[in-house]
């Protein structure tokens, strides 16, 4: 059987791209390998978001020179947004390379990898730029990858990603992603519908939506328009999908009637990542965000008044070109209101071909973008650590995905002590997520994975909850364990 490796960075996008490749790879006879070396087929999918995934994925493919020399015949592969962005550049860079695929063109890799491996001539395959042609021949050279779902190509198969759009239309100034992933189009209604039946059917429990922005969703449909809070409505009607997640709004389309479909849903996560990148009007404008920071605190306002326990989470850029003290103290200011529940924060990186890169000079140095990345982190972790403090003493639902990392690195976990029953042998740290999309970890058995569990909380930090599975027909008492409650103040609260 031929073997196939795979690295993939980026976002939850590449994520499923990465899903989808190696399963249609898989129904040419592949076999997936966790080593590069020993496999006949080597794919990376790229991100170009900044120039730090780039360097990573270049250096990636500087390492497998000699390999290529020492077999020739083996078939290497860059994938996705900085194959689309950077094209020819890829086999000037990496001779060797035999394969160049854009994002958009995906459903290609099979027909190219054996292509590849019968001709040996290298392929580039990418969609049409931003100004290439009309609207719609642009459209058409983005072709959405949704083949198939194969529930054993997933880490769990209790989780999936459900793509809904493909593009972005915002042209954040800083942002490759537009001219990388395309324009934005909606997928229509009935293949997601179909898409997540299939999933349910499977077994799959909860589905995350994806699109850059992807409350911005719209589909016309003969009379009708479908925007997200529809999608999700029918979605919810699905018996087995259990948790409805979606990612990531952009902040001007936060409508009440989205708010109020996640409010009334029960299925729906009650979480909710909706970058503000910075607290500066004036970055923001040089950013073309389309909001001010008033807005901004509004639409924040609105989301905690109609979904009193929502988390939010954010991302945002320090050091954008021209951002000041001041600017950046409004950051600041913003993110100590807002009580994210975490935030990604990134030095602004240029990326060519944007109009950032053109309009304004990259001038704040790097050392002043890595303190106040520090800074701004420092700050968010204090916050994120109050608020899960706040669980303690709580139990909460957690779908239980699986070994916690650690688990993983330490192999199973063993209770000390007395004789071991079966399930106590295979007793092991696990991992899993609360409605509102927090991590928990706690003991049990490798037969929970999968399951929707109680969990009280015990101890947090400012990224994880820590707690014990509450044990309804048989007290922990029994176990021998300890009751972790005991003592422990606070409101017992269900999420
Ligand atoms: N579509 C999503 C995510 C886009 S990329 C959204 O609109 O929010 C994920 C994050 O990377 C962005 O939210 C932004 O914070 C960050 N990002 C994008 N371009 C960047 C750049 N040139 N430098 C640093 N961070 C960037
Ligand atoms: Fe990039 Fe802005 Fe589109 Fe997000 S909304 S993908 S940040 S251009
Ligand atoms: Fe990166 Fe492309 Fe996602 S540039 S962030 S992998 S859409």
């Amino acid at each position: 059987m031929p073997k196939l490796y795979i690295e993939t960075v980026g976002c939850q996008m590449n994520m499923l791209d990465s899903e989808l490749v190696v399963a249609s790879l898989r129904n040419e006879g592949y076999e997936l390998t966790a080593s590069a070396a020993d496999a006949d087929t080597i794919l990376f999918n790229t991100c170009s978001v900044r120039q730090h995934a780039e360097d990573k994925i270049y250096s990636a493919l500087g390492r497998l020179k000699h390999a290529k020399r020492e077999h020739p015949h083996t078939v290497i592969g860059v994938l996705g947004c900085m194959a689309q962005k950077d094209q020819g550049l890829i086999f000037k860079r990496a001779p060797y390379v035999d394969l160049v695929v854009g994002p958009g063109q995906l459903h290609q890799v099979p027909a190219l990898v054996r292509e590849a491996r019968r001709e040996r001539v290298q392929r580039m395959e990418v969609s049409l730029g931003r100004t290439d042609g009309s609207r719609d021949q642009i459209e058409r050279s983005h072709e959405s990858f949704d083949p198939m779902r194969d529930p054993s190509m997933r880490p769990t198969p209790y989780q999936a990603f459900v793509r809904i759009m493909i593009g972005c239309d915002k042209f954040c100034t800083y942002c490759i992603v537009p001219s990388v992933r395309g324009p934005e189009q909606s997928r229509p209604p009935a293949a997601i519908l179909a898409e997540a039946r299939q999933l349910a059917g499977e077994g799959c429990l909860e589905i995350t939506l994806l699109g850059q922005t992807v409350n911005s969703y719209k589909y016309r449909a003969g009379e009708r328009i479908w925007h997200l809070c529809d999608l999700l409505d029918v979605l919810h009607g699905i018996d087995g999908i259990e948790r409805i997640k979606f990612v990531t709004n952009y902040p001007k389309d936060m409508t009440n009637d989205l708010l109020a479909a996640v409010r009334d849903l029960p299925k729906c996560s009650k979480y909710l990542h909706v970058p503000a990148q910075s607290g500066s009007n004036a970055v923001l404008q040089r950013m073309k965000r389309g909001y001010t920071v008033e807005e901004y605190r509004d639409m924040l306002a609105r989301t905690y008044e109609t979904i009193p326990d929502v988390a939010v989470t954010s991302d945002l850029i320090v050091g954008f070109c021209g951002e000041d003290d001041e600017d950046f103290q409004q950051t600041v200011n913003l993110v100590r209101e807002s009580r994210f529940k975490n935030s990604f924060i990134f030095k602004y990186s240029e990326r060519p071909g944007t109009k950032g890169a053109e309009r304004y000079v990259d001038d704040v140095p790097e050392e002043l973008k890595r303190r106040r990345n520090n800074a701004l982190l420092a700050l968010q972790n204090q916050i994120s650590e109050e608020d899960n403090d706040a669980f303690l003493g709580r139990e909460v639902m957690v779908l239980v995905e699986g070994p916690s990392k650690a688990a993983e690195k330490n192999g199973q976990v063993q209770r000390a002590g007395s004789s071991p029953t079966p399930d106590e042998v295979s007793l092991m740290q696990l991992t899993g997520r609360t409605h509102c999309d927090r991590i928990a970890v706690f003991e049990g058995n490798r037969r929970q994975i999968g399951q929707f569990l109680p969990v009280v909380i015990y101890d947090a930090n400012a990224h994880t909850l820590f707690g014990e599975i509450v044990t309804q027909h048989v007290g922990p008492e029994l176990f021998g364990l300890p009751l972790p409650l005991a003592g422990i103040g606070g409101k017992k609260k269900s999420e």
